[in-house]
């Protein structure tokens, strides 16, 4: 019998392609900040980077007034920035950036602004020269992320991500905070399934043709634990070590995975090697996806 209805949880081929347009929007904007980091530039101006940006292509910055509570006050700003010991959701405000400092900034662009869908797409940035230690804890961060991609594929399961970019994270000297996941996306921001960056290899769920949902471990260079201010969203490590953070959109395609949030070049101020190290796993200039690659045709 012939199937009218297409199984709920994939997008059609034209919601497919609005997807793809709101994660390149995310990434196109994640470029223009890479070439805007200096020191002596404040989180709040990066702020308006992305602002600015985003309205400008009729979209609107996801995080702002996104995720209040009665126990917690909405985000006030339109990205976020979390800077050296921050491991997430900094918001941007009068720090000023600094020779050595890095910053992760976390885009997530609704296209069109009203009844769109979620790109959502972060890099750490070097401002200045980064020391040492921080290139380290970034480069291991960077291919945390593209490990765990290339993980991705019909019949994988959430585990075999999780386990991929634990191994590498520790197997570095760095650890992996707990707290926060990857999620799935689309037209809501956060959804299931929640995408661990630790576990066991074959467990969890598994991966299907046409989800779609983000990676973005936050790898620390000491302990993994983290701690809260009081301004209701700021994460910092206890113990104050360096963490980083890259994330991207994905979607499982029939012979493995699209990078939604894939950029057409090297991010400024923190991609200086071409990722050439991890080949074909690159999601920073990985090719487009060939046309049987693609998950267009959901019948
Ligand atoms: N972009 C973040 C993520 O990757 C979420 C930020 S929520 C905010 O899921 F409210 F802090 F902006
Ligand atoms: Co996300
Ligand atoms: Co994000």
């Amino acid at each position: 019998m012939r199937r009218l209805r297409r199984k709920k949880n994939n997008l059609s081929a034209a919601e497919l392609d609005e997807m793809r347009a709101a994660c390149q929007l995310a990434a196109e904007t994640l470029m223009m900040v890479g070439e805007h980091i200096k020191p002596g530039m404040t989180t709040d101006e990066i702020n308006t980077l992305v602002h600015d940006y985003t309205l400008a292509h009729d979209a609107y910055p996801a995080p702002l007034n996104y995720g209040g509570t009665r126990d917690r006050v909405p985000f006030p700003k339109s990205v976020c920035t979390s800077v050296n010991e921050c491991v997430c959701h900094g918001i941007p405000g009068p720090y000023v950036l600094k020779d050595g400092d890095i910053v992760n900034v976390d885009v997530t662009s609704l296209l069109p602004a009203k009844d769109g869908f979620f790109g959502d797409t972060s890099a750490t940035f070097y401002v200045g020269e980064p020391t040492p230690v921080a290139k380290h804890l970034v480069e291991v961060t960077r291919e945390c992320l593209e490990i765990g991609i290339a993980q991705v594929r019909p019949g994988a399961r959430v585990g075999d991500i999780g386990h991929a970019i634990q191994q590498h994270a520790e197997s570095k000297g760095c650890s992996v905070v707990r707290e926060y996941t990857g999620h799935g996306i689309h037209r809501v921001f956060h959804d299931e399934p929640s995408i661990h960056h630790y576990g066991r290899p074959g467990t969890g769920a598994v991966l299907k043709r046409g989800m779609i949902f983000t990676i973005e471990p936050m790898i620390n260079l000491g302990r993994k634990e983290i701690v809260h201010l009081d301004d209701g969203w700021t994460v910092l490590t206890r113990d104050r070590s360096l963490s980083a953070q890259f994330e991207h959109t994905v979607l499982v395609t029939r012979s493995g995975v699209e990078v939604l949030t894939r950029r057409p070049g090297l991010l400024k101020n923190c991609e200086d090697v071409p990722w050439a190290r991890l080949g074909p796993l690159s999601s920073a200039i990985g090719p487009a996806p060939s046309s049987e690659d693609e998950a267009r045709s959901s019948a």
